[in-house]
């Protein structure tokens, strides 16, 4: 799969793929990304990527020529994606990770300065991506974010594909504690349970935390998911236990 950034500040990603996951994935021939200077695409002999906006108003605006050329000759397939990260995007989550990884090519725009001419909102991109609700000064982390994201779903970017099966989110619930040595640290002591060797306890255990940790921090997440019988037992307990908590 093949990511390629379309940026005006090409030094950010100097080093972010020399090390890690997506270094791995790059050397396994899995995934291949490319950087793209925009000043490149510049039609003009200043290599102007940005302009004032019409009507007035503070800030510049990254002008459309430049950002057209530059998808055009970077796009390799018919079906690629076309994303553009701001703000004002629908809100990136596990989910469209992994709709985006069935896709050949994904090319990330990162917006910069005030913002991007509204053309290319609607004649260039086909999706317009947000990764949380603040304002970063550029898309830049943003794409970053995406290409890590996706690359996992990847199968062979992450050594065992069952680890990203049993992420977080990807069932649905959040992550059960882990524990390693030492047994007790500073008088607080590894749960018994965990000790035993006793592998179909320790997976119920597990299960359990995963539904009381997605309970307490994330709701809404549990509303949304399908629990089984065994699940749904799990949880009745989880909630008496809380209510006598309380
Ligand atoms: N560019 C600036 N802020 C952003 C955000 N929250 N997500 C994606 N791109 C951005």
């Amino acid at each position: 799969m093949r990511f390629d950034i379309i940026t005006v500040l090409p030094e950010i990603f100097k080093s972010v793929f020399n090390a890690g996951v997506l270094k791995k994935g790059i050397e396994k021939g899995l995934i291949e990304i490319r950087v793209h200077n925009l000043r490149d695409y510049a039609i003009d002999k200043h290599r102007q990527v940005d302009d004032r906006p019409f009507g007035g108003g503070e800030g510049m605006v990254l002008k459309p020529e430049p950002l057209f050329r530059a998808v055009e000759k970077i796009k390799e397939k018919e079906n690629s994606r076309i994303i553009l990260l701001s703000p004002q995007g629908r809100k990136f989550d596990y989910k469209l990770a992994e709709e985006f990884s069935n896709f050949p090519q994904i090319i990330l725009i990162c917006g910069r300065y005030e913002g991007v001419d509204e053309r290319v909102r609607e004649h260039l991109i086909t999706d317009e991506i947000s990764i949380g609700d603040y304002v970063l000064s550029g898309g830049e982390y943003a794409a970053l974010v995406i290409i890590d994201a996706v690359a996992r779903f990847i199968p062979g970017v992450v050594g065992k594909e069952e680890s990203v099966k049993k992420d977080s989110f990807s069932l649905g619930l959040l992550d059960y504690p882990q524990y390693t040595r030492p047994r007790e640290f500073r008088g607080w002591k590894v749960p018994d349970v965990l000790l035993t060797g006793d592998h179909k306890k320790i997976e119920i255990w597990r299960k359990k935390k995963s539904l009381e940790i997605t309970l307490r921090k994330r709701p809404d997440l549990l509303e949304q998911k399908e629990l089984n019988e065994e699940e749904k037992k799990l949880l009745d307990e989880i909630k008496k236990e809380i209510s006598s908590e309380e």
